[in-house]
């Protein structure tokens, strides 16, 4: 934004001007051109902002729009990585934090309030009526804190430090999380990880890695798997103790960093079969695909499994006060196995959160998401299916509920085409884009082992009408981006 576009919106305007430090009080709002330049001299470039080329600044948030500062609506494909799953400003979950911030909005997390109660006992009541089985919850706060107590958990249960876990498998990126994590690049600039997971290949039909077809493969990747528990020379056991190296397998059913890509029928149960006999913990890490995200509560309940410890968080509070959590199962987290104290940290179950999260579960429990997030999956796939015959380029298209994926390849169809997927978030991300006499912008997010992946996960109240849009948004980008 020019100072005088600024200017002409109302805004009072400064350059941030060479040598400026910090704010004052008195400080007016500093030009678009001025913030950035700002930003870029001040703030760390460690985190995730300066993928893009040119990051953005936005100002307004409403239903699956952002909005930038001269108001140009983006409609958000991608919300939050899946955090905000009831739509930008949601009424309710908004109004239930501020209702707690007027009434409890601190509390040190070693004592109780009323709402971190009732939420513990939706979560609990939802999973063993889903999955019949026992449990209890322990809350953090972010997504990789959850993934760090649950590898307490599991080290303390099994006594055991070394963990199993999926090629493209993405759990965060603190150090214990990184350690579970596939990609070399989050552990390579820091030092030694003596509890890397040992990382065994997902079953990614689409690119199978034994070059197999899923018709007839007869889940020889899962068979793979138990190949490696035959006897002590594969490696992973002892048949004359009966003892594994591994406490626990860190699964994601779909996986959401990956690409948006799911296990095969048959493949979780095979799977967890082959843990279950082994006494290998089976944690099923939900962050990302929890919350009706794929057209049930918890993804994992289509894949036809029973996790001993599932993981969740982003959603939990539609992106509001940040709150996480473990549920594990009775045996593995009572008070006698799990005492006080196991894990801690200041803003553990803080007052705002679970006030927040325990109305998106009461909204979860008396809405319709079951239906409505598979009817409008559906349609959304048959949008992508409608692009993927208009450009070759775009390899595979695929779904479950409101997780979709479009895997942008070269004019091939299977090359994988990193160049244009990031072209697409790109140009999306400029807010440049006109339809129907409208400037109008889109948020995408890329993901995928060949970072060629347009992971979709728009607001579970996203209109059909909006989907229709982000149908032709997709075709200007796409054809835009082709086009260099
Ligand atoms: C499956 C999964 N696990 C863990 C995490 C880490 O959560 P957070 O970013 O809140 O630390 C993410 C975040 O994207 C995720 O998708």
């Amino acid at each position: 934004m020019t100072t005088e576009s600024a200017q002409q919106s109302g805004r009072k305007t400064e350059q941030a001007g060479a040598g400026t430090t910090c704010l004052s009080a008195s400080r007016v709002d500093l030009a678009e051109d001025a913030l950035l330049e700002l930003e870029n001299r001040v703030c760390s470039h460690g985190d995730t902002v300066h993928y893009a080329k040119h990051p953005k600044i936005f100002d307004t948030c409403s239903g699956s729009y952002l909005y930038d500062r001269q108001a140009t609506p983006y409609l958000d494909l991608q919300m939050w990585y899946s955090a905000v799953n009831l739509g930008y400003g949601n009424k309710r979950v908004n109004d239930a934090l501020k209702l707690q911030i007027d009434k409890l909005p601190q509390l040190a997390c070693q004592y109780l309030h009323k709402e971190k109660i009732e939420l513990a006992a939706l979560l609990v009541d939802s999973i063993e009526k889903t999955f019949g089985q026992k449990g209890r919850v322990h809350f953090n706060v972010g997504g990789a804190q959850a993934v760090e107590d649950a590898l307490k958990l599991v080290r303390k249960s099994k006594g055991k430090s070394k963990m199993l876990a999926f090629e493209g498998g993405y759990h965060g990126r603190t150090l214990g999380a990184s350690a579970i994590t596939s990609s070399y690049r989050y552990r390579e600039s820091y030092g030694e990880f003596g509890d890397r997971a040992e990382f065994v290949p997902f079953p990614y039909c689409f690119r199978c890695p034994y070059g197999l077809k899923k018709e007839s493969c007869k889940l020889y990747c899962a068979q793979q798997i138990e190949r490696k528990f035959e006897h002590e020379y594969t490696g992973w056991w002892n048949p004359k103790t009966g003892k594994s190296e591994f406490g626990a397998f860190f699964i994601e059913v779909i996986q959401g960093t990956g690409g948006y890509i799911g296990m095969p029928e048959g493949y979780l149960e095979y799977l967890a079969r082959i843990l279950a006999e082994r006494g290998i913990l089976l944690v099923d890490d939900e962050i990302q695909m929890g919350f009706f995200r794929t057209g049930t509560l918890w993804a994992a309940e289509q894949f036809g499994a029973k996790p001993d410890i599932m993981i969740f968080g982003k959603a939990l509070t539609n992106g509001l006060n940040p709150l996480s959590c473990i549920w594990a199962r009775e045996e593995l987290i009572s008070p006698e196995k799990f005492g006080p104290g196991s894990t801690h940290s200041t803003f553990s179950s803080n007052s705002l959160g679970t006030a927040t999260g325990l109305e998106v579960m009461k909204i979860y429990a008396e809405g319709d998401y079951g239906k409505t997030v598979k009817e409008k999956g559906s349609y959304f796939l048959t949008l992508l299916s409608d692009l993927q015959r208009k450009h070759p380029e775009i390899g595979d298209v695929g779904g479950y509920g409101l997780a979709l994926r479009m895997e942008m390849c070269q004019a091939d169809g299977y090359t994988p085409s990193r160049e244009l997927a990031d072209k697409m978030f790109q140009i999306g991300l400029d807010g440049d884009l006109s339809l129907n006499d409208r400037k109008i912008g889109l948020i995408l997010d890329i993901g995928g082992y060949y970072k060629n992946v347009v992971t979709l996960a728009p607001s579970l109240e996203i209109t059909y009408e909006e989907m229709d849009l982000a149908h032709d948004l997709l075709d200007l980008v796409i054809t835009r981006a082709k086009k260099g």
